[in-house]
């Protein structure tokens, strides 16, 4: 018997209301896909932005033998400093800094996930649609209300600027960009950031640069730095080693806070000092290894995968945009292509997520319904699959509209 006479009478373990109001629209649309792929038919699934599932895109051997000489070294064990070592933040700095743009050590966080940064409950943030679902998880968690900005299909993906605008109140704490684009494959020209950066500076509005796919970028296309067009917008920018090193397990990324004119003054920094302590520190050993990683890698392995990347997205808008019913928004950079769903040409696909249903149980190819992105009536296609996969997956589509269309 307890002498505690507030003892509790049974066992009551309630899920927390963080936990509860923390769901990933890409889990809440694709769980509920009770569809069984076509068990004579081998399994495809273009839905999953990790370019190391097939093993086609290869990481640069300097990268295995910058970790594997950190593992050795028997010094890259421990706790690291929760914003990263600082021979790891400096390697970054120098990387990446730019005249127009400079970074020093401070200047960089080693971590992944900065969304905190200016939050708070109650204040709302400025989110892309289509977007990286993950964002609107993040800020659904923290009570963050979330507003989407359009982006425009018809533009080559460009933000609509004018409804932006209208978006932003005295309660909008930031506004997030990611270029190039996941899901859209898009890389903004010089001027539309140039526009989106007067846009933020007549509402004194901070900016969240997601630019993890910063460099893969496709000919014809450049891809800037948003900090590197402003010297009044205070920008935090994200990247990391996933996407452009090809290792989005190792779990290493950065922020760096570019802000010339001290707007968000100590307070701000030491916020994300603070934020960054909820976890102790990214991986050691991989931070450890950061500066033969960003110094010492061959430049020709960056190009190597920007063209390996070009000729899927070609060979994917080759062949989608002759399928009727679809229409493809050629890609700009990334490893992603949005495909338009002419629904009034189908006689039974009603929507995004009953074709995506229907695809997989006839065709055993999985896709990303545009609805996880907040985009409905348009499918998502990652094209890092070695080529005859990407073949094979689109012959499937082609006979799968064929069948359906009116
Ligand atoms: C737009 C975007 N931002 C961030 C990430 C996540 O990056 P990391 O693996 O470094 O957390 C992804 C991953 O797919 C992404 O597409």
């Amino acid at each position: 018997m307890s002498s505690n006479t507030n003892a509790r009478q049974s066992w009551k373990v309630p899920a927390s209301i963080i936990s509860k109001r923390t769901s990933n629209p890409i889990r809440a649309i694709v769980d509920h896909i009770k569809v069984k792929p076509n068990a004579n038919k081998s399994m495809i699934s273009l839905a999953l932005g990790d370019p190391t599932l097939f093993g086609n895109f290869k990481i640069h051997e300097t990268c295995t033998e910058a970790v594997s000489k950190q593992l050795h070294s028997y010094k890259s064990n421990g706790y690291p400093p929760s914003t990263g070592y600082l021979h790891a933040r400096q390697a970054v700095a120098d990387k990446f800094t730019l005249p127009a743009a400079p970074l020093v050590a401070q200047d960089v966080i080693i971590t992944s996930g900065c969304s905190g940064a200016f939050c708070n409950e109650g204040d709302n943030i400025l989110l892309p649609r289509p977007g990286f679902s993950l964002y609107q998880t993040l800020a659904d968690s923290k009570g963050v209300e979330v507003r989407y900005y359009d982006l425009l299909p018809e533009n080559n993906w460009e933000m609509d600027l004018k409804q932006l605008e209208s978006l932003i109140d005295d309660r909008t704490a930031t506004v997030v960009m990611n270029n190039p684009s996941n899901p859209c494959g898009s890389v903004f020209r010089k001027q539309h950031l140039l526009d989106f950066l007067a846009v933020c500076e007549r509402n004194h509005l901070p900016v969240i640069a997601d630019e993890i796919y910063c460099d893969l970028v496709f000919s014809g296309n450049e891809f800037f730095p948003l900090a590197s067009l402003t010297t009044t917008v205070p920008v935090l920018a994200v990247g990391g080693l996933a996407k452009k090193y090809l290792v989005p397990g190792w779990r290493v990324g950065w922020i760096f806070i570019h802000d010339r004119n001290n707007i968000f003054n100590a307070e701000v920094r030491e916020g994300l000092n603070s934020l960054s302590q909820l976890i102790l520190g990214s991986n050691s050993l991989i931070q450890a290894a950061l500066p033969d990683i960003l110094h010492k890698t061959d430049p020709a392995f960056y190009d190597e995968t920007r063209v390996q990347l070009e000729a899927s997205a070609k060979l994917s808008t080759d062949i989608l945009s002759k399928v009727p019913g679809l229409k493809v928004i050629v890609p700009q950079g990334a490893m992603y292509v949005m495909i338009s769903i002419d629904i009034a040409q189908f006689k039974d696909i009603p929507n995004d997520i009953v074709f995506t249903e229907k695809l997989l149980g006839e065709e055993s190819v999985m896709c990303l319904p545009g609805s996880v992105f907040q985009c409905p009536n348009f499918i998502r296609i990652v094209f890092t699959s070695p080529s005859e996969v990407l073949q094979e997956a689109y012959t499937r589509m082609a006979e799968f509209c064929a069948r359906h269309h009116v």
